[in-house]
């Protein structure tokens, strides 16, 4: 019964793990951040907003996702980004969440470092104050600029790197492997900041990309990576290190023509850490607990598999041993108090 099991991945705790600030900016906050900075937009409605999304590849996807953010400006416009997600993350489980943020997508229009991490820091502490959720932010350098100019935001980042957790690596994989900035994640591994990195989906050379991540960078964590399938020996390694893969199904099937049920599920059963999250639910149209109901009714998952979806979400994330044992007490007290649901397969 989809509606039961519904409500049972929405009550589920979870933490959220790969999921871009950038990428929760709903057409109406998009209007409310233009009319506040003055700023004309060439669409005049959410629908004719939502007509733009016509994504068939991470390229196609990147080409709308970066023009958006000119809506951000001061502050005030990245604390209600990030508030309103929080917001929405609450209510559907989410208890903690590791966001990305894009600092060059701003930084090269002329908006300050600092603006930008102060009005998402308010925000994760406003919404820690209102709603309980804890938030930390990872900052994501853009592949497609230089290794230079992602050196340059790391030191630019390290008077606020109490406020981050971790580096990451998004935007175009084309033409821009992992290698390319072992530079810039040695030196913030030796800063302190955990690791981790994009190897999107069905890319070219993605195999030889997640085996830079894993051998050549050392990450904690790969982002979606779910080619791995494909070398055993990776999978192997993987899973000897307990390197997490925070996959998004939903995210997906936009990206490439499908959600990628079978690699994910496939990963799930042989004991890897897998983890299911957003990445830009704006544009793909589903949060955390719509992404774990789309993965059970496509591949037929049951509560249990569900469970342990989320428990791995914990085991993957950057929170202290204690804080992580006790959601995971919450999972087993959630799980024992609800009645098995299976999930039909759609
Ligand atoms: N991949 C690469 N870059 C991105 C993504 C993604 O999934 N989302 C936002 N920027
Ligand atoms: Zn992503």
């Amino acid at each position: 019964m989809p509606s039961d099991l519904a409500e049972f991945v929405r009550g589920l705790p979870k933490a959220e793990l790969h999921l871009h600030l950038e990428g929760t900016l709903e057409p109406e906050l998009k209007f409310r951040l233009a009319r506040r900075n003055g700023i004309e937009l060439p669409e005049h409605t959410v629908e004719e907003v939502r007509q733009t999304y016509d994504f068939h590849d991470l390229t196609s996807f990147l080409q709308v996702y970066y023009p958006a953010m000119r809506v951000l400006q001061q502050a005030p416009d990245f604390h209600d980004l990030a508030y309103e997600y929080l917001r929405r993350a609450h209510a559907q489980g989410v208890r903690h969440v590791e966001m990305f943020f894009d600092p060059q997508a701003h930084t090269g229009r002329g908006v300050p470092f600092g603006t930008v991490i102060g009005g998402y820091r308010s925000a994760i502490v406003r919404a820690r104050r209102e709603f309980g959720i804890s938030a930390e932010l990872i900052l994501c350098f853009l592949r497609d600029y230089s290794a230079e100019y992602a050196m340059a935001t790391l030191l630019e980042a390290l008077p606020y790197r109490d406020w981050i957790i971790g580096v990451g690596l998004d935007s175009d994989e084309r033409g821009n492997p992992p290698s390319k900035f072992a530079a810039v994640f040695d030196r913030a591994r030796r800063e302190g900041f955990l690791l981790t990195m994009h190897c999107d989906i069905d890319q070219q050379n993605s195999v030889e990309h997640i085996r830079q991540a894993l051998e050549d960078i050392g990450v904690d964590r790969l982002d979606h990576g779910t080619n791995i399938v494909e070398d055993d020996r990776l999978v192997e390694l993987a899973e000897s290190r307990g390197v997490a893969f925070t996959c998004c199904p939903v995210s997906n099937s936009f990206v490439t023509t499908q959600m990628k049920a079978a690699e994910i599920t496939g990963l799930l059963e042989r004991g890897l850490l897998v983890t299911v999250n957003s990445d830009d639910p704006a544009y793909f149209g589903a949060y955390a607990a719509d992404n774990y109901l789309a993965l059970a009714e496509h591949a037929g998952l049951t509560t249990d598999r569900l469970a342990e979806l989320a428990r791995n979400s914990f085991r993957a994330s950057w929170i202290t041993e204690t804080r992580r044992d006790g959601y995971l007490a919450e999972i087993d007290a959630y799980v024992a108090g609800t009645a098995r649901i299976d999930s039909v397969p759609g």
